[in-house]
This record gives C-alpha cells, structure tokens and sequence, in this order.
C-alpha cells in the first residue's frame, strides 16, 4: 500500500503532513526564523552535479560501507529527531527498528519518550545516544552513565545548540513540549483524528499520561522547573547549557570508553580540536537548518573539514538529504557517511516502522540507481571526481582525473 502512495520522500512528507497537528508538522518540517538555513542546504546538494563515467560493469553494485569496524548495508544512519515519539506511538523504537533491519545505525535523541534501555531492548541493531546538556552538568555525566550501562555503541555529543532555537514558527503555532492542552492546539488535534487517537490516545490508555521525556536525568531539585521545553523554556532546567567548552569534551572523553561523536561541527578548526580531544567521529551540519539561520551549510564547510581531520576521524554530513543522489554527492564531497532527519520521520509520521522502512527503501533504489548512472560498483570508491562544484574549472583533457577515473577501456591510464 505505501509502496504504491510513496514513490519518493516528498511523498511521504506529503502523508505526514495530512496525518500530523499542524504545530507538530511545522516543528518537524521548518527550520529556524526565515527557512535560509533551509533554503541553502538544498541550494548547495542542487548545485552539486555528478560526472557520469560510462561503459563500465555495473551490474553488481555494493551500497554497503564499514563504519567504526562494521558493515553496513547503506552509506546511510538515521540522525536524532526528538519528536519521533510524538508523531508516532513509541515512534523511536518503530525507527530503530527499521534501521536494524536496513542494517544502518540509529541514534536516539536526548528529548525521547520511551526508556532507552527499552529501545535498546525492543529496537535491536546498532544504536547510539545523542546527549544535549542542559543547565546542569553533573546531571547530564548522570545520563552519559546510563546510556552506557544501556549498552549504546556511541554517544554523539550535540554542540551547536548552545541556547535555545529561535523557531518563530514554533512560537506562534503554540507549541510546547511536552505538549499543553490549550483551545488552539485541542482544535489543531480533534482536527487530526488519526494522531490524536492513534498516538495520543495510545499513550493515554497505555501509560495514562502524554508523553514526557524519559532519557533526561532531572535532579529532585530541579524537577519543579523542568516541565517545559521548546520557546517559553525560560528559567528551566530544560534550558540548555551555554557554558560547554572544550574540557567538558574532554571530561566527556574519560568517562565514555567506546565511540564517541560531537554533532554540528561548521569549522575546519573545530574538527581539528575534536580530533586533539580525541573524539571518534563528527556530524558536519547545520541542524536541518533548526539552529542558526544564517549557518553555513554543513556541505559547504565540508570540503576544508575534510582536508583539517586528514583522516583521523570519521566524518558524517547531513541535512537536506532527500534523494539517493544527494546521498552520492555528500560522499564525493569527503563524507563517510551520511545522517538522515526528515526522510525517515516523515516515513515514521506517515506509516510508523513501514512509512520509515519506505523511506530507507526509496533511498537505497535511488542510491543503488544514481550508482549504475555514474558507473559506480563499489559505494566505497566514489570521490571528488563524480562530482562538479560551480567554482570547478571546466574539464580539459585527463590532467586533472585521478589514476582511477582517467582508466581507459582495457584498465591503462
Ligand atoms: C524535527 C527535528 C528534530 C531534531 N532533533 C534533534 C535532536 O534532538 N538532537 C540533535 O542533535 N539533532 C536533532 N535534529 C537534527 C538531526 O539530527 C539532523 O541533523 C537533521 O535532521 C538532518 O537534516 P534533514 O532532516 O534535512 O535530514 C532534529 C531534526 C529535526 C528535523
């Protein structure tokens, strides 16, 4: 059925949006102030064009890649999204799930509904946990603990938030989080049945409350003020932290053994300073263009990011990602892979598992495609010569081809 109604991403965007508040939608499809951020991440993946090569043997195509000593099966990881428990009853375990059985991992956001120790349990795969830090430190190194006594593979510090979004959108559609009852928003959800009795009203018959963040740690003291997240969040504890810096990542670094990530890196600097600490990987992104709208893209910054980390880190890009081929382009560009949002929470608001599912299947098509178009068999191989930037001097000659792609038809240069 949803095979059928989602040919592409857009499709399932479309469905999540008749079956979402509008509040709900907007906070999962806009970005910050005046959609720029937005706007340019998909300016920048449009205005990246492939090289095709042609005449080579692509009947047998491998999307697999290795990532932190293991395969697997798409160059792809489904980034944090706090809402996914709000647009789908247990929505987190619903996309882990899928995630396992497309063989990518998953990270599970801060702001998530469901214990993590029950994600891990029930979602299965390979999963990570994505740490904000909230006004209190000591009680995030509390959380930090319990993700690795849960058994996460990695904990992805996010960086690039260091005060709240100024999400105007957000702000005059009422929204708030956890979710208040006010005339607005109870018009907004009588108007969507199909949330309101299939989430909602799940979570009410089955926990007999609305959902409210599980996988934060709230000290005693603070817990009279920790009830709202998301624009009012003025004088919370669920205010984040702005006084982070570098020894907290390294603090961050002793405490957590196995593999640790810090997302929203934009500077060639900063990806240097993460590799000193010590840190296993980074997320180039600006944030689905959530945070700060006049950002560079994270696939602008991306090229120099590559050059500074010479291959001491992992590298993952995101946002705007919304076909296999832009998938191609983040990996010309230097990326190891490459974090999904939206794509698959709009699959997860449409349909649950199978809408997330549909996304990840779209994607691979799309990717395993885009590769037989540009005469790419082994997904690991691809590099900056598939790709063409608007500043790239025209092509003369072979001089500028690596060995590899100026080969000719019996394999000599
Ligand atoms: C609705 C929404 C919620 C998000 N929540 C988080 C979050 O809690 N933590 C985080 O580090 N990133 C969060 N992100 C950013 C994603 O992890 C990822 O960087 C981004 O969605 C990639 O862009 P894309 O959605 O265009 O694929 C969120 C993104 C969206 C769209």
């Amino acid at each position: 059925m949803i095979k059928r109604k989602a040919l592409n991403i857009g499709d399932l965007r479309k469905m999540a949006r008749r079956r979402l508040t509008k509040s709900l939608f907007d906070f999962c499809d806009k970005g910050s102030e005046d959609q720029i951020s937005m706007r340019d991440n998909r300016v920048a993946l449009d205005r990246i064009k492939l090289m095709p090569r042609i005449l080579r043997d692509v009947s047998k195509r491998d999307p697999g890649i290795e990532l932190f000593g293991k395969r697997h099966d798409l160059p792809l990881l489904i980034g944090p999204t706090g809402p996914a428990g709000f647009v789908w009853y247990r929505g987190e375990t619903a996309l882990a799930r899928a995630a396992a059985a497309a063989n990518i991992p998953f990270t599970l956001a801060s702001t998530s509904n469901t214990d993590m120790e029950k994600i891990i349990a029930n979602g299965g795969g390979t999963q990570w946990y994505q740490l904000y830090v909230w006004q209190d430190k000591e009680a995030a190194m509390v959380t930090v603990e319990r993700a690795l006594n849960a058994g996460f593979e990695a904990l992805v510090l996010t960086v690039d938030s260091p005060v709240y979004n100024n999400r105007e959108i957000d702000i005059r559609n009422g929204l708030v989080f956890p979710p208040r009852i006010t005339p607005r928003t109870a018009i907004d959800s009588v108007l969507h049945p199909r949330w309101l009795i299939g989430t909602m009203g799940r979570y009410m018959l089955s926990e007999g409350r609305i959902p409210a963040f599980t996988n934060i740690h709230i000290p005693e003291e603070h817990k009279a003020n920790a009830t709202r997240y998301v624009s009012a969040a003025t004088g919370s504890f669920l205010n984040r932290n702005d006084s982070l810096d570098w020894d907290f990542l390294k603090r961050l670094r002793d405490l957590w053994p196995r593999k640790l990530l810090v997302k929203g890196i934009l500077h060639p600097g900063d990806a240097r300073f993460a590799a000193d600490c010590g840190v296993d990987g980074i997320f180039v992104s600006n944030h689905a263009g959530n945070v700060n709208d006049a950002a560079i893209t994270g696939w602008d910054a991306l090229p120099a990011i590559v050059e500074a980390v010479e291959k001491r880190m992992t590298i993952i890009a995101d946002t705007g990602v919304r076909r296999g081929s832009d998938v191609l382009k983040g990996l010309a560009l230097g990326a190891d892979v490459i974090a999904i949002g939206r794509a698959t929470l709009y699959g997860l608001a449409a349909a649950g598992q199978d809408g997330a599912t549909r996304a990840l299947e779209i994607l691979e098509a799309e990717i395993r495609r885009t590769m037989a178009a540009i005469g790419l068999s082994d997904i690991a191989s691809i590099n900056r010569d598939y790709i063409r930037l608007p500043g790239d001097l025209p092509i003369s000659g072979t001089a500028h081809l690596s060995r590899d792609s100026s080969r000719g038809p019996g394999g000599e240069s």
